[in-house]
């Protein structure tokens, strides 16, 4: 393939971006969308405060506009996120208890029936893990309405949209020693064993080059997907953008057949939460980086 989509589409898996609305007008932006990706992400506009802003108000417009422009380019959509502790709307971080609980599943309940039918898979729950040693769950309001929080969630979603793929969304749980990463894949485990639906596990992947590359990685992937979830690679930018490691991270998804594909955050370098950092496969005219190359060849190579 000569594009991140044809070549990915060309080994079974996908290529996508995150995306935001208000750049579609880009004619650069949207020229290398159109090229490159055929699943897209939409960054923040599906996100509890954008979508809900006022309680049981729904607010679609920005989220419809990116749903309808990737249907009418023959481009999936990812959605992200139905359950977060950050991004909620100030209505929502006031609540607690049973009037949170009954708030997060009627917001479930709305926004993966908005969508129901058009999304390949939705982040459900997004980032429960704590950082360090402890392998446990974030604090949050959401996790103080009760540690059962996280199944209801995926159970209002496949009530909501029986076929769209449900996934838990994290980060820094890529190194298969972490504590994060035994803690989630143990709930996955259990949420298998008791029939809780979850199809898929997204890894967020915004790797910071100062560290050791992941060298267990697709180990990690495939003993996720030895539970039986799909895997992807949900959020990718690399410091620097180092091409090794873009590299390494497109292998190791190609070498575990369950992993679906890879989303990275963003198209330019201008477009991403860290800019600073260059982290994506473009830069800021939209011309094509040395890691472009990097993922492509990987991706055509085997
Ligand atoms: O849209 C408002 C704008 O009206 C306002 O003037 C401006 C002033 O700050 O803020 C704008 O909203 C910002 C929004 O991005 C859109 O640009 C928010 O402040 C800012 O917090 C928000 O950051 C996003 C961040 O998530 C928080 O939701 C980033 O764009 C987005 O890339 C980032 O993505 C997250 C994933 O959702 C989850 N995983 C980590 C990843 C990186 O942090």
């Amino acid at each position: 393939g000569t594009t991140l989509g044809t070549a990915a589409a060309e080994k079974g898996r996908y290529f996508g971006t995150a995306v935001a609305a208000y750049k579609l007008s880009d004619s650069t932006y949207s020229g290398i969308l159109n090229r490159e990706f055929n699943m897209v992400t939409p960054e923040n506009e599906m996100k509890w405060d954008a979508t809900e802003p006022n309680q049981n108000q729904f607010s679609y417009g920005s989220a419809d506009q990116i749903v309808n422009y990737a249907q009418s380019h023959g481009m999936r959509v990812r959605g992200h996120a139905l359950a977060w502790h950050s991004q909620q709307p100030g209505w929502a971080q006031n609540l607690s208890g049973t009037a949170l609980r009954n708030a997060m599943i009627n917001h479930i309940t709305n926004v993966a029936g908005h969508y129901k039918g058009k999304i390949y898979a939705w982040d459900v729950v997004n980032e429960a893990f704590a950082d360090g040693g402890g392998g446990g769950r974030r604090d949050s309001n959401l996790q103080r309405t009760g540690n059962d929080w996280i199944e209801v969630a995926f159970r209002t979603a496949r009530a909501a949209d029986p076929g769209a793929k449900l996934c838990y969304n994290d980060y820094n749980t890529d190194d298969w020693n972490q504590a994060k990463t035994q803690g989630v894949y143990n709930m996955v485990k259990d949420f298998k064993a008791r029939g809780v639906p979850i199809d898929c596990v997204g890894f967020q992947s915004h790797l910071n080059n100062q560290s050791p590359y992941p060298s267990n990685y697709r180990t990690t992937l495939s003993n996720f997907a030895a539970l039986g979830v799909e895997v992807q690679i949900t959020e990718l930018d690399i410091e620097q953008a180092n091409t090794t490691w873009y590299r390494n991270v497109t292998s190791d998804c190609l070498a575990v057949a369950a992993c679906a594909g890879i989303t990275v955050w963003g198209i330019r370098d201008s477009d991403s939460w860290r800019s600073s950092q260059n982290p994506l496969l473009f830069d800021g005219s939209g011309n094509k980086k040395a890691a472009y190359t990097a993922v492509l060849d990987a991706l055509n190579s085997g």
